[in-house]
């Protein structure tokens, strides 16, 4: 069975590495892996490092669609997948997540009656002016298999419509939902023994207190006052507690700073226990997280990694689509009001007694995926 992988942005790089880890180690002698990279993130710290790194085979296609609007962008796409798609002619295209290029993928394997294969369906933030639920929802609509990691993202669907009752032969009209656990976590649990041995990635004692943080939401990077809000509370949070943030710095958020920032702010910035580094590789991410007391986000992928390694975390973000580890109480709601995370500190920060039910299945979702699509669609 021939399957056409389309990546392009960090977090989707991450999560094929699962998959293909799961093809090479199982269904090497049944699944045939074409991987087609769009190129919407390009550069080293966000794209090349993590192949090496992951053992992800090298693309065997690169769009190089690069930055752009939003509709130039998935047009450069469009017309790039269409055209691979041509030549390839596999029985199935899987997409991740919720990224223009999961779009762009899924219009086009739509149209050419390809089935599509969506791992990450299902979830909502309920929020449209997030590009991403666009891409969620219009890429769910056209695929065949979807895979949620979620309890919750399987209730999105159904009240979508999607009905669990539907048999094989499963199609675009009559798609087949799976609760099936996060690739996220198959990967976590996997790279997370094979850091110990390297170097800490900050000038920090790993054993030290610190706060781990990532920015890079739109609606947080492009918003001057919320930006700003952001990056002073965090100043203040770290230079009230003496405690140090290490932020690995999304090249959007560090655009948007340099533009929105006044030269009095960028000082406070620099003379700060904020601690701004380049993007880091995703082993030294999950060193970080290993070793924080907590972690600032408003990443979606980074939210549930604070959770799998067992930090409390405070979202960036009015809603999330991971509403299990809110309503657990792992995390907490603060969009970019200083007040909301100066609370979500207080009550997160050094907390105990908190819970981690397995939200996100047994390290197994990637054998489980491939599995269920070779049965389905081989
Ligand atoms: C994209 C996804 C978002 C995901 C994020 C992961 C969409 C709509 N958004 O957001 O869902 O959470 O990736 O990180 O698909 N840039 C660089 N170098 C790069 C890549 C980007 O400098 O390698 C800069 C460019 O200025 C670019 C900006 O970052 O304009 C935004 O990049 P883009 O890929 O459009 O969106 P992200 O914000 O990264
Ligand atoms: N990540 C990384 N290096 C960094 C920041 C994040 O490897 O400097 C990883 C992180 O561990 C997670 C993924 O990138 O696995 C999340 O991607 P991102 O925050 O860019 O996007 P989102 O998950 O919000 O779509």
């Amino acid at each position: 069975m021939k399957i056409v992988s389309i990546i392009g942005a960090r977090p989707q790089i991450i999560k094929g590495a699962a998959i293909s880890r799961a093809i090479r180690n199982h269904f090497s002698d049944q699944i045939q892996e074409v991987i087609v990279h769009t190129g919407q993130h390009y550069d080293e710290n966000m794209s090349a490092v993590f192949f090496g790194e992951l053992n992800i085979p090298e693309p065997n296609y690169n769009l190089g669609v690069g930055s752009a609007s939003h509709a130039v962008q998935t047009a450069r796409m469009l017309e790039g997948v269409e055209d691979i798609l041509l030549k390839e002619e596999p029985n199935a295209v899987l997409v991740y997540g919720d990224t223009n290029s999961t779009l762009a993928a899924g219009i086009v394997t739509s149209k050419m009656n390809i089935p599509l294969i969506h791992i990450e369906a299902g979830l909502r933030s309920y929020n449209k002016s997030m590009p991403e639920e666009v891409n969620r929802i219009v890429c769910d609509h056209v695929s065949s298999l979807l895979f949620s990691p979620t309890v919750q993202g399987i209730n999105n669907l159904k009240k979508e419509g999607f009905r669990s009752e539907n048999e094989a032969p499963y199609h675009i009209d009559n798609p087949r939902i799976y609760h099936c656990g996060d690739v996220m976590y198959d990967n976590s649990l996997y790279f997370a023994d094979l850091v110990s041995e390297r170097p800490f990635p900050v000038d920090i004692e790993p054993s030290s207190d610190f706060i781990l943080a990532t920015v890079h939401r739109n609606a947080n990077t492009d918003d001057s006052e919320r930006l700003i809000n952001i990056f002073e509370t965090l100043v203040e949070l770290s230079e009230f507690n003496e405690l140090p943030i290490v932020l690995p710095l999304h090249p959007r958020t560090a655009k948007m700073m340099d533009q929105f920032f006044d030269e009095e702010l960028k000082q406070k910035i620099s003379a700060s226990k904020l601690l701004i580094i380049n993007p880091v590789s995703f082993l030294d991410m999950i060193q970080l997280e290993k070793s924080a007391s907590l972690i600032i986000t408003d990443s979606g992928g980074v939210q549930k990694e604070a959770f799998f390694f067992q930090k409390p975390a405070l979202i960036l973000r009015p809603e999330t689509e991971w509403v299990e580890i809110v309503e657990n109480g792992n995390a907490v709601l603060c969009d970019a009001s200083r007040e909301k995370i100066l609370k979500g500190f207080e009550k997160l920060y050094k907390a105990e007694n908190l819970t981690f039910p397995p939200f996100y299945g047994d390290g197994k979702a990637a054998e489980f995926i491939c599995s269920e699509i070779l049965k389905q669609l081989g």
